[in-house]
């Protein structure tokens, strides 16, 4: 049984207050049940926030993006060492977001799900295809590239890891996969997971893209969707839990 689990995305918002406010609505909602998991990935600035919020609570904690290298002259730039100082388990990387506005290559990204794991956090490894590369019926190339990448890389210890389709063009934009759209992609990732490892087959793959109360119950009843990586509606304590509990 792979369960599921939730994921929230919060990108770049939040503040003190308003966290403080989500955090104890989550605590307070969340009834933890059996197989269901629950996450936020936070700025990095408001780690140590959800970390003293959620300690000792069902919900995990993460950030969104970390240096693939561990330490050194890289200005701006955070390690996964740095991050797991603050009780995270996951990091996402190689978010459709990271990839295009930050030009970060699937090399990167295989190396940033090294660099993680290095640090024992597991990662969050996004693929997905754009619109043009769908309508140009490269999805299965598309995304089967990029996890090869990562496989490349880590070897079995995909295994450990946590995969999140996120097709480009249902990200932020209100247009979700259909479940069989999502479904077909699942299938072909986790077929691509077993042919690395059998045990690797059991690898979370969670759907993320326009995930909402209203449509998430269909999406997460598909075979191979294990869950789902929520932007938009992670911000709302009531939605999120709606979503968690789908
Ligand atoms: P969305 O974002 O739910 O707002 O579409 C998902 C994501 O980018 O992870």
């Amino acid at each position: 049984m792979r369960g599921k689990l939730v994921v929230g995305n919060w990108k770049m918002h939040g503040g003190l207050r308003q966290n403080d406010a989500l955090f104890a609505d989550l605590r307070n909602g969340w009834a933890p049940a059996e197989g269901r998991r629950l996450a936020v990935c936070v700025p990095f600035p408001y780690l140590w926030q959800a970390q003293a919020a959620l300690s000792g609570s069902a919900i995990a904690w993460g950030a969104q993006n970390i240096s693939e290298h561990a330490t050194g002259a890289f200005t701006g730039e955070v390690s996964a060492a740095m991050v797991a100082e603050f009780g995270c388990r996951y990091v996402i990387v190689g978010h459709s977001e990271r990839r295009t506005l930050f030009a970060e290559s699937d090399a990167v990204v295989a190396a940033k799900a090294a660099a993680a794991m290095a640090a024992g956090l597991t990662p969050i490894v996004c693929v997905g295809e754009s619109l043009q590369e769908r309508e140009a019926g490269s999805t299965e190339a598309v995304v089967s590239r990029q996890l090869d990448a990562v496989v490349a890389r880590v070897g079995r210890r995909i295994a450990e890891t946590v995969l999140a389709y996120e097709p480009v063009w249902a990200i932020g934009t209100g247009l979700t996969a259909s479940p069989d759209q999502a479904q077909a992609v699942h299938a072909l990732l986790r077929a691509r997971l077993h042919s690395v490892d059998a045990g690797a087959a059991d690898a979370p793959v969670l759907y993320g893209g326009s995930v909402k109360a209203d449509n998430a119950r269909a999406l997460f009843a598909c075979p191979d969707v294990d869950g789902g990586l929520v932007g938009g509606a992670s911000l709302k304590a009531g939605e999120f839990l709606e979503i968690a509990s789908a």
